[in-house]
């Protein structure tokens, strides 16, 4: 099966092109200067030529505070793009993948969020991605959503890179303990959508619809820099720790106030697709190994 992944250079693009090889998949990758999800012209004359299958979208805009102020490329990006993606993908009769956000959510619920739950995002970023879950929906039946929260990877930017950083630079660091999710590694991710698409190889015929998809268990983001920089003394990446100090959000202003629930519910995934959360402590560990390779 032919798959074309739009976004190849993010963190889930590398990841879905390093594994999908290894699911028997004939894989075609590419960047934003090879295709520009945004250019209706670019999007009909790649995807007509590739003739994939099936269109897994890992592009996106991720820039959550940078959005505020630079709100049409957000839009272009994350509806536009995601949009103009569906409706090629409908003519073709194709199934598109895409991938979306906690923020969609505002964070206020006391319980993991399940798909069903009403969304209420408060931030560009957020009402952006929803605007492109809805434009996929209402464009293509067949469509899987993967909602997922608190990305890592050996690539790109992200917290386990950031942290890394600082535990070099400084000696003391203070980190948000009262948001809580699910970190997920980019592998996680590209591994479920695979999955995912080999049930479709198999059964031409899988549940369309909205997923959340999250590494497990729930933590804080203290919790989850307590955990990176444990590990990573104990594979000798750092000499020490840079002691911890655990703030309040309040404490922390940020451009975007974040949710301080980022739980996503999981049942759903593993009911439908048999598909279970990472645990994210051994990803993190396979994370830091490639980093310590590239070395
Ligand atoms: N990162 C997180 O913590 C997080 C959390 C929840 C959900 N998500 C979602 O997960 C998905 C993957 O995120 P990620 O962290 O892998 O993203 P990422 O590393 O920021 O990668 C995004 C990719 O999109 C590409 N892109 C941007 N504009 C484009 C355009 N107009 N046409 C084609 N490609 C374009 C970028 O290419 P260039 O580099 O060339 O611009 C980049 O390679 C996204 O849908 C994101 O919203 C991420």
């Amino acid at each position: 099966m032919r798959i074309l992944v739009t976004g190849k250079n993010g963190q889930v693009g590398r990841c879905l092109m390093d594994q999908g090889d290894s699911y028997g998949f004939n894989m075609h990758g590419m960047s934003s200067s090879e295709l520009d999800i945004t250019n209706i012209r670019n999007v009909d004359s790649v995807i007509s030529q590739i003739k994939p299958d099936l269109v897994i979208n890992a592009a996106a805009y991720t820039a959550v505070d940078k959005a505020e102020t630079d709100m049409k490329s957000a839009y272009a990006v994350n509806e536009t793009g995601p949009k103009l993606l569906a409706a090629t993908c409908k003519k073709l009769d194709i199934p598109l993948f895409h991938i979306s956000t906690d923020y969609v959510f505002d964070g206020e619920s006391e319980i993991p969020y399940k798909e069903t739950d009403t969304v209420n995002p408060t931030s560009v970023y957020g009402r952006s991605k929803l605007m492109g879950e809805l434009a996929v929906r209402n464009t293509l039946s067949k469509h899987i959503i993967l909602r997922t929260s608190w990305v890592f990877s050996e690539h790109g930017n992200n917290f386990v890179k950031t942290m890394l950083r600082l535990g070099f630079e400084r000696d003391e660091l203070s980190v948000v303990g009262d948001q809580v999710g699910g970190p997920t590694s980019a592998n996680g991710i590209a591994t479920t959508l695979l999955k995912i698409a080999k049930q479709y190889e198999f059964r031409a015929q899988v549940q369309w619809g909205v997923y959340h998809y999250c590494g497990a268990p729930y933590v804080s983001w203290f919790g989850f820099a307590e955990e990176i920089f444990g590990e990573c003394v104990r594979l000798s990446l750092l000499e020490s720790s840079p002691e911890l100090r655990k703030v309040f959000s309040v404490e922390y202003p940020t451009t975007v106030k974040r949710p301080a629930n980022s739980r996503l519910s999981t049942i759903k995934i593993t009911n439908n697709f048999g598909i279970h959360p990472d645990d994210w402590q051994e990803t993190l560990i396979n994370v830091f190994n490639k980093l310590k390779r590239s070395q």
